[in-house]
């Protein structure tokens, strides 16, 4: 089975977890400053099995057909997003831009493949999915990465795929707690603008514990 997927203009990356072969051209972080932070994130939220946002992807893979193939975009380490829904039975298939995320998720989960790549510029894995998540990415990137990304996964669901990501509702920008760089939320009225320009619907929202906001959407 194929575990993880490099490009060919991969080169050695060093990180905290060991090294790996993934593409990183100098001074050019396609992590939007994860990789920086992950001796940070990894053994805090990226170990944190009951960690915000599990039980909102939960509810929301119940309306997913048994054992179906999930995308996790910018997945982090697999906990706790991916493992909940591993954990559920779906086939998950992890992109994250930061290697050593990569690392910790092919070390917790070394049977799912995923792969070391900006969501904007991977191929997601050539193939179609039931549904796609995307927990903490959104508002990390610009907003023509963000709006074609959209259109991007929607390109990749099936007829009646469903995609839940976070970001806030209201259009604002804040600085990252953990990067210090800024973040970006388009806000309700441009997300559910540029999904239905995608041909999918906004169907619902959700807040978790942690105030985080979700949109919830599936193709038309
Ligand atoms: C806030 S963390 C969330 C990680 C994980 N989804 C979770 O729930 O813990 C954001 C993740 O997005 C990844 N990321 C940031 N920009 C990315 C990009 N352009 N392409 C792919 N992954 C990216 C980071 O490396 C990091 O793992």
């Amino acid at each position: 089975m194929v575990v993880a997927r490099h490009r060919v203009q991969s080169g050695i990356q060093y990180c905290g977890l060991g090294v790996v072969n993934c593409p990183r051209l100098p001074n050019f972080d396609k992590s939007n400053g994860y990789e920086e932070i992950a001796p940070l994130f990894v053994p805090g939220r990226g170990s944190n099995t009951s960690g915000v946002g599990a039980s909102v992807v939960a509810e929301w893979s119940q309306r997913l057909p048994r054992g179906a193939a999930i995308l996790d975009l910018g997945c982090g380490t697999g906990v706790p997003i991916s493992q909940v829904l591993i954990e559920r039975g779906f086939k998950v298939y992890g992109v994250d831009a930061s290697p050593s995320m990569v690392a910790a998720f092919q070390a917790r989960f070394p049977n799912v493949p995923v792969e070391c790549a900006a969501v904007e510029d991977s191929d997601l894995f050539g193939r179609t999915f039931d549904g796609a998540v995307a927990w903490g990415l959104f508002f990390l990137l610009d907003i023509g990465v963000q709006r074609r990304l959209i259109a991007k996964i929607a390109g990749v669901l099936g007829r009646t795929g469903k995609l839940v990501f976070t970001s806030p509702s209201q259009e604002s920008s804040w600085q990252d707690a953990m990067t210090g760089r800024t973040s970006i939320s388009l806000g309700y009225e441009a997300y559910r603008q540029t999904l239905e320009s995608a041909g999918m619907s906004l169907v619902g929202t959700r807040r978790d514990l942690g105030d985080n906001h979700y949109y919830i959407a599936e193709k038309r």
